[in-house]
């Protein structure tokens, strides 16, 4: 079943306003044909590349709120993203996880709530380095989607896999590495329906860039990136390019 592949360009807490329009400029210049792009600025810029971003390029929220609008200082609401022409949330980063100590039961609702809303998810999991050096890679991936597993549809649901170690680091993933874990996650998958896990498309995320995109994007069950430092660069375009 081909799957069509994914880019995120996770922009995490960077960029002025200068910064946000040179970027989305050189982001309007690319050719993504090929494969579906998701750019996600911090919320205050949100607004301003909705308005200036070229379709078929979508924009994306970094986080939401587990409920609406309301006495939730700081949060931003599903509703409010969808308002200001958002048509994705990222959610369960392991930025989130750790810094905010968001866990499986908080990330359940919010992904409830956002697909209630009309979002689509790109919903985080991944371990960390001692989990992985422990042999528990598959346990706490697994970990993190079993709480949501019925919420999982591929038309609006897309897992990235992202190993913690891997995130900010410059060291990624072997594409052996990251290959035999998405495997793992898609048979897992599978147990909970094999006609989902067939269609939901898996990211990686971690250190991906142009020269080692070509690989990992080579993988069966590597179906495009979710790309943190790279995507504030020109490189994205060649990360775009090295999987279409
Ligand atoms: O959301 C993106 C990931 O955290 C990857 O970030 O590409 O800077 O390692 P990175």
């Amino acid at each position: 079943m081909a799957r069509k592949p994914i880019v995120g360009g996770n922009w995490k807490c960077n960029l002025d306003k200068a910064g946000v329009s040179a970027l989305v400029t050189s982001l309007n210049g690319m050719d993504c044909t090929d494969c579906e792009v998701v750019v996600a600025p911090v919320a205050v810029h949100l607004g301003s590349v909705v308005d200036n971003v070229k379709a078929p390029i979508e924009v994306s929220g970094q986080n939401c709120n587990f409920k609406g609008n309301g006495a939730y200082t700081g949060e931003v609401s599903a509703d409010q993203l969808v308002d200001m022409g958002a048509k994705w949330v990222i959610l369960g980063h392991s930025e989130r996880r750790e810094y905010f100590k968001e866990d499986n039961e908080m990330l359940r609702q919010k992904l409830e709530y956002a697909l209630s809303k009309g979002l689509k998810v790109i919903f985080c999991i991944g371990e960390k380095l001692e989990e992985r050096n422990a042999n528990k890679t598959l346990d706490v991936c697994k970990s993190q989607l079993e709480p949501v597993k019925d919420l999982l549809k591929p038309e609006t649901v897309v897992i990235a896999y992202e190993p913690v170690w891997a995130i900010g680091t410059g060291v990624t993933a072997t594409p052996e590495q990251a290959q035999e874990t998405h495997k793992q996650i898609r048979d897992y998958l599978a147990t909970v329906n094999a006609d989902m896990a067939s269609k939901i498309r898996i990211q990686y995320g971690g250190s991906a860039n142009a020269a080692n995109a070509p690989t990992l994007s080579a993988c069966p069950d590597i179906d495009g990136f979710l790309v943190g430092g790279a995507s504030l660069k020109p490189e994205f375009a060649d990360i775009i390019k090295a999987i279409a």
